[in-house]
């Protein structure tokens, strides 16, 4: 046990005591000092499960070698359960075993925005949208440090592709980081108080994460007030003075000659000695956590897995409700994935299971005659086109009443290390599907995948499809009770399933090239993307279908303070058996002053109900909700006029719509000598400068004659005027300026 020491003035730490701190012990753990009573701490992956490395794995990339651990959903099957209290479970699952194995901080969650669908690590996060992305990355959060282990949220910041991720530049504008990728990291760090954040390895801006000083110091801390510690991410260092002078605490895996560089460094004046005392105390803060220690219930966290996965899936469709299947039914259960279930990615998050349940062993455990469940592989994971696996599902299918087809993305399509390069499902898994819609009409595709295929040219075949993403070890018998009804599916979409890999918003720009990739699409992501341009979509963000339904009524907006609204609205069970629905709550600008998406995922909740039974709703709106970051005043901003409150079963499905009217922000600039013409007119104090426009005899010059003013001059800022009229001298400007602030009611539209 360590007692929190202070580095700075603490028991005589020498500089090189102190910079060895800041590098760990080894790849797992920070760095012991026996002679002054600091022990090390362990850590371990990862976001959906412990990957804990045994001994003979002690390096960082001996990936296989780990404990057995409870494998739960991936992000990108939590993330479409839309239900934070469930991920907070899992947090605390995760917490629970992580405690057991003496693990002091898990190296999760995983919060970047999906922004391409070809994302390898896509299955590692959450969603496309921000809001989604942060409840569910802060109830991870909860859940793992209610078990008194530490958390780690990653990866810091703008990491969404894998392609040349230790190097690439992430070229992005404040308002979209503002708005899209650094939202979840700013809700979880304001909501939760987690044990440590991981600067990631790409550089945003021409500038390393892991020596980012505007990323690690002016936001983390100084805006959002962050106290844990920084770590890199594992190798991310690149300069280990200037990581440490920007605010980084922690170097991971340790780095020979690292902390004698520090310790030169400090005594050499380059790097401030305070800032090695602050990161050497955050080490020890960490140090100083508590090993918990406990035992675990393994057969209850698979059940917890199951339930996870359960809520996970997504009903894509469901033609002429062919599902849920009649448990007597002849079936053919077709490809591999049934047997061999796909249920997690490769890469550091990969976590060696305690147990997995396969579809096919779970769907025969359902019915009362398993001898009626047959079962053709379909085709192989190596994706070979095999004719004679073909022939054989085909012979199957012909004998049943349904068939159950098992498709996805083989492993090595998606993992850390690697991108995708394309949507579709592979070749051989398509031609297979084709030749059983030549002999069946009521096909099921079950899909297991951790970032989004095309449907678009096959789901005419498919009566019904079920997106199971990636479910964890339980997941096979989680698609079996789905398959039957035994549980009622009630995942939505977090991320956008697009038509086809030209539509999606940064097809022009990911992964980039030479050392460089542009987020030219901007705030424009996923549904903001599609939604504003009214693109098609194969299927939407927030779509999931149920075995119920679910009706919508009596919305009610209530001011509950500037820009603040409390929002409430009734949700009834329409159908005939139970189930849960999450309702979304999105906002639609009117008339904005710059361009915003057409509208923007604002709050959400999972409601369950019972058959006829009805729950209302109430969800609070505040101000940030109504924001948009203003690139001009670098400050978040809300426009003075209306907006919609959109009430929705998913982002093209609204069912209640109510227009409010906004403050505008309080702390609006005045207007000035820069604000053009037509920002003056828009205000009281413009009536002043008008009079004295028209006074000094520049009316008609200006095109004022009706009173209206045109678009050239409205687009011209007051200080301009004089390069157009000669006779306008630029201290008649300033007395403007002057006259109009008297009415003290100048404030400024955009
Ligand atoms: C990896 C990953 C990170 C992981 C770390 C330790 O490269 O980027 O998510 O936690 O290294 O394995």
């Amino acid at each position: 046990m360590t007692e929190a020491v202070d580095a700075a003035g603490g028991p005589g730490l020498t500089l090189a005591q102190k910079a060895s701190l800041t590098s760990g012990g080894d790849a797992w753990h920070t760095r012991a000092i026996p002679t002054a009573g600091i022990s090390a701490v362990m850590v371990a992956d990862g976001p959906h499960g412990l990957r804990k490395q045994t001994a003979t794995g002690a390096d960082a990339l001996a990936l296989s070698v780990s404990t057995r651990a409870t494998c739960f959903p991936p992000a990108t099957g939590l993330g479409s359960s839309w239900n934070t209290g469930l991920i907070e479970q899992v947090g605390r699952a995760i917490g629970r075993e992580a405690a057991a194995e003496g693990v002091s901080v898990v190296l999760g969650p995983a919060v970047n925005i999906k922004r391409s669908p070809l994302g390898g690590r896509n299955f590692e996060y959450f969603s496309e949208d921000p809001l989604l992305t942060g409840w569910a990355g802060a109830a991870f959060v909860r859940g793992l440090q209610s078990t008194g282990v530490g958390a780690s949220v990653k990866h810091f910041a703008v990491n969404n592709q894998e392609t040349d991720r230790m190097r690439v530049s992430a070229d992005v504008d404040e308002r979209t980081l503002r708005e899209i990728y650094l939202p979840a990291f700013e809700h979880i760090l304001s909501t939760e108080q987690p044990a440590t954040v991981m600067a990631a390895y790409n550089k945003v801006n021409g500038v390393h994460c892991s020596q980012h000083h505007w990323l690690l110091t002016e936001v983390l801390r100084e805006e959002w007030g962050f106290q844990g510690l920084v770590v890199s991410d594992w190798g991310a260092v690149v300069d280990g003075v200037a990581a440490l002078a920007a605010g980084l605490d922690l170097e991971m895996p340790p780095r020979l000659g690292g902390p004698a560089e520090l310790a030169a460094a400090v005594a050499g004046g380059e790097l401030a000695e305070s800032a090695l005392d602050a990161a050497a105390a955050r080490v020890l803060a960490l140090a100083a956590r508590p090993a918990v220690g406990g035992r675990v219930d393994f057969d209850a966290q698979h059940e917890l897995a199951c339930q996870a996965a359960l809520e996970s899936a997504v009903l894509l469709k469901n033609d002429d409700a062919v599902l849920p299947l009649a448990a007597g039914d002849q079936l053919a259960v077709v490809g591999e994935f049934a047997r061999s279930p796909r249920y997690q990615g490769g890469g550091s998050s990969h976590v060696l299971p305690t147990r997995v349940a396969d579809a096919l062993s779970a769907i025969r455990a359902l019915v009362p005659d398993p001898g009626r469940v047959s079962f053709a592989a379909g085709f192989t994971l190596d994706g070979q086109p095999d004719p004679r696996l073909v022939a054989e599902a085909v012979a199957l299918a012909g004998r049943a009443r349904t068939v159950l087809v098992f498709l996805g993305l083989p492993e090595p399509a998606e993992s850390e290390g690697l991108d995708r390069t394309q949507l579709d499902l592979p070749a051989d898994q398509l031609a297979l599907l084709d030749a059983l819609a030549e002999v069946h009409d009521r096909i099921v595709v079950v899909l297991s995948n951790g970032s989004p295929v095309t449907t678009a040219p096959w789901q005419h075949r498919a009566a019904a499809i079920l997106e199971g993403w990636l479910l964890g070890q339980a997941g096979g018998s989680a698609i079996a009770q789905l398959l039957f009804g035994l549980a009622n599916p009630s995942g939505k979409l977090a991320e956008s399933l697009p038509v086809r890999l030209r539509d999606t918003p940064a097809y022009l720009h990911f992964p980039g090239g030479d050392g460089h990739v542009r987020y030219g699409e901007g705030i424009y992501v996923g549904y903001r993307y599609y939604d504003t341009l009214e693109m098609p979509v194969a299927y939407p963000f927030g779509h999931g279908l149920s075995y119920t339904s679910f009706g919508y009524d009596g919305l009610r907006c209530r001011r509950i303070g500037v820009n603040a609204f409390e929002v409430s609205f009734t949700i009834t069970n329409t159908g005939r058996r139970s189930g849960a629905e999450i309702a979304q709550l999105y906002i639609r600008p009117i008339d904005p002053g710059l361009d915003r998406p057409v509208h923007e995922l604002k709050s959400f909740t999972k409601v369950s109900l019972a058959p006829g039974a009805s729950s209302t709703v109430t969800l609070t709106l505040d101000e940030r909700a109504f924001a948009y970051w203003s690139p001009g005043r670098s400050c978040w901003t809300v426009d003075a006029g209306a907006a919609e409150i959109q009430v929705g079963a998913s982002s093209r499905d609204l069912r209640l719509r109510e227009r409010v009217r906004l403050d505008g922000s309080p702390e609006r600039s005045p207007l000035t000598a820069d604000s053009t013409l037509g920002e003056w007119f828009g205000t009281p104090a413009g009536e002043r400068l008008h009079a004295a426009i028209t006074a000094a005899g520049h009316a008609d010059a200006l095109g004022l004659a009706d009173g209206k003013l045109p678009p050239m001059p409205a687009a011209t800022p007051l200080s301009r005027l004089v390069s157009f009229l000669p006779g306008l001298a630029a201290d008649q400007v300033e007395e403007f300026v002057r006259a109009a602030r008297d009415t003290r009611t100048g404030h400024h539209r955009s």
